[in-house]
């Protein structure tokens, strides 16, 4: 089978935390939902990342698990769209796991930020295991195995897409070199046109031999666009046209989103762990009530204080949700005491509850069919799976695993 181009393929995971809130649909979900338009997207649920930290109790995982679900299917992810799986469904990830840790130097995990900061962060749990280093490499897996050539992280993640490309620079240098690799490269160029061949063997000169990173660049889109090669092709191709041996595993880029963050009711970050968060299917007369009770700039005792938009939570929603008119109203009104702290609420009261109602709606019909969702999640896991074992059987030949076969 002939994958899609690989340029515009989208992965994305979350640990199963149960319910979501507010800060996932700014930060993660909207994001999602737009990209499941316009590229090939897989989203899927990394139950064994949240084993990592929660070995001791995993009881509550699969409660977490459907919650989650429902409320990425509440947020508009779409089934027919995108594929929606859940990790320990495709179990070849595992297995990528274990291959990619034979090539993985220690120092590379153990200079990942995020292995000594959580490690702090979560004092009560002992973090000092083998699966807990792991955590980045299990992530590089789950990101190889698809080929994704984009991963929709925060900032948090970064770097563990950056191991993630030095992973895949690694294995293909060690196992893309086949001995008849030239040879291989030269006939599968032959397939793209004498037109395209010879431009493709310029454009690998200028590169190779002046280093013209723009040749580069365009040698590139030009193997993106051709119909008549397969993956290994245009693999071995893209190989050929950097210098080095096969491409057998494609280096991802993180794509970050520029929504600004979502604050909590406190005015820090929306966290669980705060509890400061607006879940997505609260009730709404909880939310509006929440919402007037939140925290404004403390200055304003009195309803004639003046305020400082810049001291107060409630300013950051406006971020989010207000347009310039309405933003210059609240800036104009805080400041000479014209309007009151309720009313300058109003306008996010209304933004909040519009935006989470179409979602409440399709959460009460999801929740009302368990075995819909089960069904997604079991079907896009099979989908999931038949392009990871493609993937594994590229990686164990590479690797001279079942030569037999
Ligand atoms: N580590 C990610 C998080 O905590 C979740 C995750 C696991 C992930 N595997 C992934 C994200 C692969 C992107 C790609 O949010
Ligand atoms: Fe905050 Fe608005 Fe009150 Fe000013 S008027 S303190 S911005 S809630």
């Amino acid at each position: 089978m002939n994958l899609p181009l690989s340029s515009s393929r989208v992965l994305s995971g979350m640990r199963p935390t149960g319910r979501l809130h507010l800060g996932h649909y700014h930060g993660v979900l909207k994001n999602w939902v737009e990209l499941q338009h316009r590229h090939e997207c897989f989203f899927f649920v990394a139950d064994w990342h949240a084993l990592t930290t929660h070995y001791d109790d995993p009881s509550l995982i699969p409660a977490s698990i459907w919650e989650m679900v429902i409320d990425w299917l509440a947020a508009g992810v779409d089934s027919e769209s995108a594929t929606l799986f859940i990790q320990s469904l495709v179990p070849e990830h595992a297995e990528l796991h274990l291959l990619l840790s034979m090539i993985t130097p220690l120092g590379w995990l153990e200079r990942v930020p995020s292995y000594k900061d959580q490690q702090e962060k979560l004092k009560e749990k002992d973090l000092a295991t083998y699966g807990f280093l792991g955590y980045p490499l299990l992530q590089s897996a789950d990101i190889l195995i698809y080929r994704a050539s984009q991963v929709p992280v925060g900032e948090d993640q970064v770097a563990h897409v950056e191991l993630t490309r030095e992973v895949a620079r690694r294995f293909n240098h060690i196992y893309g070199r086949e001995p008849d690799f030239e040879e291989r490269a030269e006939g599968a160029s032959k397939k793209m046109g004498k037109k395209a061949v010879k431009q493709f063997n310029q454009l690998r000169r200028a590169y190779q031999e002046q280093g013209d990173d723009q040749a580069l660049e365009t040698g590139r889109e030009l193997l993106e666009v051709q119909q008549n090669i397969s993956v290994e092709e245009r693999e071995r191709l893209l190989g050929y046209l950097e210098g080095s041996g096969r491409l057998i595993l494609t280096e991802p880029q993180p794509l970050l989103t520029n929504a600004p963050k979502m604050p909590g009711l406190d005015g820090r970050k929306m966290s669980k762990s705060y509890q400061n968060t607006i879940a997505l299917r609260e009730n709404p007369a909880d939310v509006e009530n929440r919402l007037k009770r939140m925290p404004t700039d403390p200055n304003r005792v009195r309803r004639t204080d003046p305020g400082d938009p810049q001291k107060c939570p409630v300013w950051q929603f406006h971020q989010v949700y207000s347009d310039d008119a309405v933003k210059a109203w609240v800036q104009e009104g805080c400041r000479s005491a014209g309007i009151g702290c309720l009313d300058c609420k109003g306008p996010i009261i209304e933004s909040v509850l519009s935006e989470l109602k179409p979602m409440q709606q399709r959460a009460v019909e999801f929740e009302a069919q368990p075995e819909l969702v089960r069904r997604i999640v079991k079907e896009g896991s099979e989908k999931a799976g038949n392009v990871a074992r493609e993937t594994m059987q590229e990686v164990r030949q590479a690797m001279s695993l079942r030569s037999f076969e």
